[in-house]
């Protein structure tokens, strides 16, 4: 990688500026993952713009460390910090505690992206949003608190960057419309999403994702998460929120208004522009961009209604956001353990969503948690989720 030298300008003559000063001084949570990789590529393309402050890595401390090396951050976190090198070792709350950060991208996955977000707002740094579960588990304290603490929420997802871009002034928006792909078993039969194989589900037909979201997404379980994140975001109903499913993966979201004007943000499916656009908002810049939009070359766009009965996943995330308080913490917590059964082959696909009903039907919904009680909720449901996989 090219390292542009800081320009010294001499602005009079005793004051040295450097413009080193107007970087966005940014920390990533997650930079060994799928996300964190790729930001690491549009930050590669527009290193005039960025200094980084922190990377943070979980097992992968091999990728973690060449990357240290080639961006040179101030700190690092790892698992294991013996094993980091050429950067000081800070946990995730300490490097988001830093307020010299501009801005933190939070992409790590699962509910660990929680707390670090929660001690960021609180500080007053802003937030390039990946992490799903953030809002999930706790958007009734985490967009309050953003508020609190003028800091914005930036998302990446594809379908919230869309919709963060098409809308003007919520009080118009009349209901949101966010596209699905519809995953690898979109057209298969039920009996064949019920044997599929890891290697099957893992097929996704557009993302190259996470394993957990990519799971996530041959469920549709990942659509529903999405629909409770961009009800905490936009602070829309549920009842105006609709999911369609969308194939090709060209229109990324869309909003309606109340006049009936339907406004949607197509894009290429590359994760590059979503993430770009949450870390360098409000600028632009050509990035990373790889090829010009086409519509001639895209030739069609479909869109067909979800299957309810096959992605069952999709109506209970509805049902739990809808409910609120302690239902898609416990959705979440037994989803995610489900995911990890599943991965490592201890269950079929199927099995994933049986357990979130059952883990649902026997929750008791408490409403109006604070963070200690969601973490608490987390652990004894994630615990129950075992206790049956174990038996099973
Ligand atoms: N991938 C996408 O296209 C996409 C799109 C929209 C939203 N998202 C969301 O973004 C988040 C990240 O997704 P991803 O696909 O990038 O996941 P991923 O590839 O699995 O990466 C997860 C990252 O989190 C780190 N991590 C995991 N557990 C950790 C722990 N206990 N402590 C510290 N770090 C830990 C991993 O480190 P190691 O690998 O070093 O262990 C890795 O850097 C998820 O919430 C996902 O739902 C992803």
């Amino acid at each position: 990688m090219k390292m542009q030298q800081d320009k010294v300008l001499l602005l009079d003559n005793n004051f040295l500026y450097y413009n080193r000063l107007m970087k966005r001084k940014i920390s990533i949570l997650g930079s060994t993952g799928s996300i964190g990789r790729q930001a690491l590529e549009v930050i590669e393309r527009l290193w005039d713009k960025f200094e980084i402050i922190a990377l943070t890595a979980g097992s992968n401390v091999e990728l973690l460390n060449e990357q240290i090396q080639k961006f040179k951050p101030k700190y690092a976190y790892a698992d294991d910090k013996s094993k980091i090198i050429g950067a000081e070792y800070k946990t995730l709350d300490e490097i988001c505690s830093d307020k010299n950060n501009d801005i933190i991208l939070v992409a790590v996955s699962g509910r660990i992206g929680l707390k670090p977000t929660i001690t960021a707002i609180k500080n007053g740094i802003d937030i390039a949003l990946a992490n799903k579960e953030t809002l999930v588990m706790a958007g009734d304290i985490v967009m309050p608190l953003a508020n609190e603490h003028n800091v914005q929420i930036i998302p990446v997802d594809s379908e919230h960057c869309a919709i963060h871009q098409c809308i003007k002034n919520i009080n118009q928006v009349e209901k949101l419309i966010i596209t699905a792909s519809g995953g690898p078993f979109l057209h298969k039969s039920i009996d064949e999403m019920k044997n599929a194989t890891v290697e099957q589900a893992l097929a996704h037909p557009r993302w190259n994702m996470g394993k957990k979201i990519t799971v996530d997404s041959a469920t549709l379980m990942n659509k529903g998460l999405e629909v409770i994140e961009a009800h905490h975001l936009f602070g829309m109903n549920y009842d105006k929120i609709d999911v369609v499913v969308h194939p090709q993966s060209v229109v990324h979201s869309a909003i309606e208004y109340k006049d009936g004007s339907v406004i949607a943000q197509l894009g290429l499916p590359s994760m590059h522009i979503p993430i770009q656009y949450a870390i360098t908002y409000p600028e632009r810049y050509e990035g990373i961009k790889s090829k010009s939009f086409s519509f001639s070359q895209i030739a069609r766009l479909d869109f067909e209604e979800p299957d309810w009965d096959k992605f069952k996943a999709l109506k209970i995330a509805y049902n739990c956001g809808k409910i609120g308080g302690s239902a898609p913490v416990c959705m979440n917590a037994a989803n995610e353990e489900g995911v990890f059964a599943f991965l490592k082959g201890e269950i079929k696909l199927f099995d994933i969503i049986d357990i979130v009903e059952k883990m649902l039907e026997k929750h008791e919904i408490i409403q109006n948690l604070s963070l200690d009680e969601i973490f608490e909720i987390d652990e004894e449901i994630r615990q129950k989720t075992r206790d049956i996989l174990v038996k099973k």
